[in-house]
């Protein structure tokens, strides 16, 4: 894993992978990063159940938006498990994992850092 993660982080720096969210994954997939990648530029809109037990993504890196597939455990990142207060059809949660209060988005996916990223899923 040492000389995988040296190569990524080679590649990274030298500027091989021109995209900024893209670098960010390899390395999570192969560095057990701690970075939370741009998973999208939006929030999420999502029914929750009261009283159901859900995780969200963290990482960035789930293809099943905004909820974990497990993807994490290539990262040093953890989902955020939470029970739903209050049955509802109009949360969002958060697609940026920038937010400051995760779950849910603080409409932080607005700024310029997250509106001028490269995605690639
Ligand atoms: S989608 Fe992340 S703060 Fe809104």
């Amino acid at each position: 894993m040492g000389r995988l993660m040296a190569m990524v982080r080679l590649f990274t720096n030298r500027g091989l992978f021109s995209n900024d969210n893209f670098c960010l994954r390899v390395q999570q997939a192969f560095c057990f990063s701690d970075v939370c990648v741009i998973a999208a530029k939006f929030p999420f809109q999502v029914e929750l159940v009261e009283g159901k037990k859900y995780a969200w993504c963290k990482c960035g890196l789930s293809k099943k938006q905004p909820f974990c597939d497990g993807r994490h455990k290539t990262t040093k990142i953890q989902p955020i498990r939470f029970i739903a207060e209050e049955t509802s059809s109009e949360v969002f949660l958060c697609g940026c994992k920038q937010t400051s209060s995760p779950p849910f988005c603080d409409g932080t996916h607005v700024s310029e850092q997250v509106q001028s990223a490269e995605i690639s899923q």
